[in-house]
């Protein structure tokens, strides 16, 4: 054990001596001893199906390009994403690139990485930072659009209706995906006859979207739509539809985000109404951002992923087919 450690002491204290150049236009981030590229990659947890899936994309990309990734799960805690940041920071990585639990609070730590000269590429979710030159590059989906698309099915399958009552359940409090879809809903949601009368978060899991639906049903009795910011929450949701008796998709329609494999099985199941696609397959894009700012070329500061929306007899047809 002690020739472990000694050999380990040994092996960090040449890697600090000797540490070879790398990193590009990035600047002082610094490579394998073969020179070859290191990202340090944080994610927020495993909350839900699109994340497992996100994971998977990113962690497949960077095996298939070839390149290290140091991956951490920040297991939905802000503060281990930060000592994750900072780790990355110390072992001089090339790239770090990190997908934000929440949207405020990373001015100080992106300071550190853009004064260690490591350029940082912000994944799926954005930062409220005013500066925009602590990150190099922000990849992932317009969250507002996504709202925005929910509220204009909202529109168009309620058109007739005279009074619509809404339940929504939100994503993790303070994170960009759960302020931006609140906030496109109600951009396009506007006419007086609809009515949100409960929303709370169940932070983006199956079992929150159940307990906080539970609730909601005992509260209010005359529900006609819920507004769910992922998938997992709408599957939390029919589980305590079903178990109160009621049929989801006829006696409350349900609207989400997502599109992964489960929900796209409610949705041709009839129990989901219509869902908004937020695509996970970051990976691909995400290696081509790395390499390039590691190499010091241009990127585009904001690179928004293509993505569609599904009905019943889309996502029927898109099911077998789908990857995640
Ligand atoms: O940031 C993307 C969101 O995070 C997904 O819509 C949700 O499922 C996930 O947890």
């Amino acid at each position: 054990m002690k020739k472990l450690i000694g050999a380990a002491l040994g092996g960090a204290l040449l890697i600090a001596l000797t540490g070879c150049a790398g990193g590009g236009g990035g600047g002082g981030g610094e490579a394998g001893a073969d020179g070859d590229l290191i990202v340090g990659f944080s994610q927020v947890g495993a909350e839900s199906g699109w994340r497992t899936a996100n994971t998977k994309s990113i962690q497949g990309a960077f095996e298939d390009a070839g390149i290290e990734l140091k991956f951490s799960d920040a297991q939905g805690k802000q503060e281990n994403q930060i000592k994750a940041i900072r780790s990355y920071i110390q072992q001089q990585v090339d790239v770090i690139a990190f997908s934000p639990v929440v949207e405020s609070g990373w001015d100080t730590v992106l300071k550190e990485a853009k004064d260690a000269g490591i350029p940082v590429v912000l994944t799926d979710r954005s930062v409220d930072s005013e500066d925009d030159s602590l990150y190099a590059s922000f990849l992932g989906s317009d969250f507002i659009l996504e709202g925005e698309k929910a509220g204009e099915w909202v529109n168009t399958e309620f058109a007739d209706a005279d009074k619509v009552n809404i339940v929504e359940l939100q994503g993790t409090t303070g994170a960009a995906p759960a302020n931006d879809r609140a906030e496109g809903f109600r951009n396009v949601v506007t006419d007086a006859k609809f009515e949100v009368i409960a929303s709370q978060t169940g932070d983006f899991t199956r079992a929150g979207g159940k307990q906080v639906m539970e609730a909601f049903l005992q509260a209010n009795p005359e529900i006609d739509l819920v507004y769910a910011h992922n998938d997992d929450m709408g599957l939390g949701a029919i589980e305590a539809i079903e178990a109160a008796g009621m049929v989801p998709g006829q006696d409350i329609k349900i609207v989400t985000v997502d599109a992964v494999k489960d929900g796209m099985t409610a949705l041709a199941d009839g129990k989901i109404n219509f869902i908004v696609e937020c695509s996970p397959l970051l990976g691909p894009q995400l290696v081509e951002i790395a390499e390039k700012v590691a190499a010091g070329e241009d990127v585009e500061k904001r690179i928004v992923t293509e993505e569609t929306t599904f009905t019943q007899e889309q996502a029927i047809e898109a099911l077998p087919d789908r990857q995640y």
